[in-house]
């Protein structure tokens, strides 16, 4: 059965979430600009061996954000607030794709003793470049002006691998028309301050998955492929025909891979 949860977390914002299934506690994060409706092919399969926990980030989609700006630490105290309510006396499994990933790194650098696994998806642990901080200023500035449409006008055709592009374009669209300007631009100045974790990739001492799309132009298979070989105990995959959103683009082969490597831990 698939039930959806309000909790408040300790800051006073309200995390909504997808839960179903028993068991070990999963919980998948998803990037940006989109909302847990990314992972909507992992709840039913996973749920059959998992308790799925499926938030959406604060300010997407149904989670609200009373407080204004917020950095990649606040989401991850939030997820802390999602295993405290509902998988009190379990480690987790977390999965985050791009963005997800970011609070996935920031998860496991602030609760590593929670963390039963990474499953870090289409995303890297490096920070910005100069370019990088330059275009999610101009976002966040553009954003609040010319509304969420106009801003991500772009970003749909570049996340998605040509071979998926026309069936999940409008689903993505959707996804992405439906946050909130202010939540871009506050998700895109806490992602100018993350933390550049390439230099603690090998402390990384969790059962690490790192799973890339073959056409990803944002997170490259080949760089995903190095910085997975530096962390001690990471497996490294790469989904064929896949963009950036590889779990929507190949959920099959995505839900297939990602049980073969939690049956191994
Ligand atoms: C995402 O998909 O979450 C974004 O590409 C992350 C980013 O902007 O760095």
């Amino acid at each position: 059965m698939i039930h959806r949860i309000s909790l408040i977390a300790p800051s006073g914002n309200t995390i909504s979430l997808t839960a179903a299934g028993a068991g070990s506690a999963l919980v998948f994060l998803h990037g940006f600009p989109l909302t847990s409706e990314l992972w909507k092919d992992q709840i039913t399969p996973l749920s059959e061996h998992f308790q799925v926990l499926v938030p959406d980030l604060r300010g997407f989609g149904s989670s609200d954000n009373p407080y204004g700006q917020f950095s990649l630490s606040d989401l991850a105290a939030d997820v802390e607030c999602v295993r405290q309510h509902l998988a009190p006396d379990k480690g987790l499994h977390l999965c985050g794709l791009s963005m997800g990933g970011y609070v996935a790194f920031e998860y496991w650098r602030q609760y590593p003793q929670h963390l039963k696994s990474l499953i870090l998806t289409n995303t890297k642990p490096g920070g910005d470049s100069a370019a990088a901080v330059a275009a999610r200023q101009n976002m966040a500035a553009r954003v609040t002006i010319d509304g969420t449409a106009a801003a991500v006008a772009d970003m749909p055709l570049r996340l998605l691998a040509d071979s998926s592009r026309e069936c999940l374009i409008s689903q993505v669209q959707k996804m992405m028309y439906s946050v909130p300007a202010e939540t871009i631009a506050h998700a895109q100045l806490a992602m100018i301050d993350r933390l550049d974790f390439s230099p603690l990739l090998e402390k990384i001492k969790t059962p690490t998955f790192v799973v890339a799309g073959e056409h990803d132009l944002l997170c490259p298979p080949n760089e995903s492929e190095a910085w997975a070989n530096q962390i001690p105990k990471a497996r490294f995959a790469c989904v064929p025909g896949t963009g950036h959103l590889t779990p929507l683009e190949a959920p099959s082969e995505f839900n297939r891979r990602l049980i073969e490597f939690l049956n191994t831990i």
